[in-house]
């Protein structure tokens, strides 16, 4: 007993050395942030928005690979809120992920400070609430993790960069869509599509210089088309992948999901449409924005750029030719292509199945039966702490089984470096989004109809990207590598908000019981207790 308390000492104190040595070489970066209601007009029509220090988009995060990111966020709404950090890893850090499994929700009038590290990456990412239905009003963000300057990035550096969030958006207030999904209806088709929370925004450059444009779907449910009047975008990055860059018309971009394009601006000094244009729906929404020569001679003219409306293949295709370029670096100078994920065997094959149910006549969503509620008290703390009865590990199985839909608090339990495979089975007839939290992970297959045994054959083994967010495309499956590097509880969910709300997401425990700060950060000591860790010391 007493040997085995020196033990976890002596790691202890080890691990914090090194932790406090890496800590000590990287930079701080303060931020406080209040949340806040307020009047908005993104068509023209007054509505509530949610706003972060005033600003709707809430402020943009721009941080350097490494950057550790103290943020005090203030609620002053009339509910419990949280931000989650869409793609950051929170390595060892589930504690900061900010999901309602990881974290007591901020209570009104109440603070809590996010510390975490961009540990090891880089890319294109966004923040936003997820709490309730509060996304659909506000409160997300671009967040822009830099290559540290030591760490050549495989482009020349564009002459500047533009953020773009672009996302479905409703008229009606936050809490009234949240109503409507409580009361057992499904969420009305959006009213429009916003590029940075405006109907009519404008990116301004200098003929023959080149661009990037970080795109971001903030959306709630709609994938859309991207598109630049008479220009081509060099694809650079994917969720932090820096990929074989290749020339693109058009770029399909899913809920959840983030990408970055060069643009070099080589065309007659005018200003172009920009269009990001709805995919897989009946009905299709458009919005365009202007880019702008500073020398230009006249304004937008002429048809807009056409792009696909439902053709899944198309968006299929284009998905595989999106690789790793296995040569370039990405957060770390050793190139992507160090890493064989292709040749180790997954020790677990998970499948998980979407679908849409009614329970008690309320229509709800479910992952391999399982249509997951949030218990009071979050799922790491109850685990932290040996909180009976808050959730158990066989409510959902590793494989979908026939039956009613039922609901449940799901969590799936692996093991601390495992490599595992994961199946997203969509037997619906619409489009999937799904995220995994503290993990990019390897897509190496997208195919239609059921997944089975043989569709290994066509995965790419060779340079498929790792993302955070993969779309699965109506009556089809995809594939995904996931090396379980980083302990935690992880929240797997659809990134689409009105599904991910009534219950199509469940946790991942990935754990070892070896007890080391190697493997996992202590709770921090102002984690918010709540439920029955109320009283319980952080
Ligand atoms: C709330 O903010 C104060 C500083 O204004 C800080 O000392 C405190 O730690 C914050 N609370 C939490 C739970 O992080
Ligand atoms: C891959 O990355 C290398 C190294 O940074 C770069 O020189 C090369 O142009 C890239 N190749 C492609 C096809 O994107």
């Amino acid at each position: 007993m007493r040997e085995t308390h020196l033990l976890l000492l002596v790691c202890g104190v080890l691990a914090c050395f090194t932790l406090s040595l890496v800590k000590a070489e990287d930079p701080y970066r303060f931020y406080t942030w209040t949340v806040t209601y307020g009047t908005i007009y993104p068509l023209g029509v007054p509505q509530q928005g949610i706003l972060i220090n005033g600003q709707f988009p809430g402020p943009r995060l721009d941080v350097v690979t490494n950057d550790n990111i103290i943020l005090n966020l203030i609620n002053k709404l009339d509910e419990p809120f949280l931000l989650t950090w869409n793609g950051i890893k929170q390595r060892k850090n589930s504690w900061q992920d900010g999901v309602l499994g990881t974290n007591c929700p901020i209570p009104p009038n109440s603070n809590y400070t996010y510390k975490f590290q961009t540990k090891d990456q880089i890319g294109t990412y966004t923040y936003f609430p997820s709490t309730l239905m509060h996304r659909t009003a506000g409160g997300f963000g671009g967040l822009n993790v830099y290559a540290r300057s030591v760490i050549p990035v495989p482009y020349p550096r564009p002459a500047e960069d533009f953020t773009l969030l672009v996302g479905d958006w409703y008229k009606n207030n936050h809490k009234n869509l949240q109503q409507l999904l409580d009361s057992g209806n499904t969420l009305p088709f959006p009213d429009a599509i916003l590029i940075n929370g405006q109907a009519h925004s404008t990116f301004s450059g200098d003929q023959g210089k080149t661009y990037m444009f970080r795109i971001s779907n903030v959306g709630h449910s709609t994938s859309f088309n991207f598109r630049i009047q008479g220009h081509t975008m060099k694809l650079v990055e994917v969720e932090g992948s820096h990929v074989i860059q290749g020339m693109y018309d058009s770029l399909d971009v899913h809920v959840g999901q983030s990408l970055s394009v060069l643009v070099t601006l080589n065309q007659a000094p005018k200003d172009y449409y920009i269009v990001a244009s709805t995919r897989f729906t009946k009905q299709v929404l458009t919005a365009t924005s202007v880019l702008h020569y500073s020398n230009s001679q006249s304004s937008v003219s002429g048809p807009l750029p056409a792009g696909p409306t439902y053709q899944i293949q198309w968006s299929m295709k284009q998905a595989r030719t999106f690789r790793w370029n296995l040569t370039a670096n990405a957060a770390r100078p050793n190139p992507q292509g160090s890493f064989h994920y292709g040749k180790i065997t997954p020790s677990k094959t998970i499948i998980l199945a979407n679908s849409a149910a009614l329970i008690n006549g309320k229509q709800r969503y479910a992952v391999n039966r399982v249509s997951y509620i949030n218990p009071d008290t979050p799922l790491k703390l109850a685990d932290y702490y040996n909180i009976p009865d808050v959730f158990s590990m066989d409510t959902i199985q590793a494989n979908p089984t026939e039956g009613p839909a039922f609901y449940g608090s799901s969590v799936m339990p692996t093991s601390l470096h495992d490599f595992i495979e994961v199946v997203f089975q969509n037997n619906e007839n619409t489009i999937q989004s799904w995220h995994l939290d503290g993990y990019d992970y390897w897509v190496v297959g997208y195919g239609r109809g059921q997944w089975t045994q043989a569709s290994r054959n066509t995965y790419n083994l060779v340079d498929a990207l790792t993302r955070h967010t993969a779309q699965v495309y109506p009556n089809s499956w995809t594939a995904i590598l996931v090396s379980l590097d980083n302990q935690g509880m992880w929240n797997i969910r659809s990134a689409m908000w009105a599904r991910q709300y009534l219950g199509q997401q469940l946790y991942l425990r990935v754990w070892t019981s070896t007890k080391s700060l190697a493997n996992e950060y202590d709770i921090p000591s102002n984690a918010i207790l709540c439920g029955k860790a109320v009283g319980r010391h952080a």
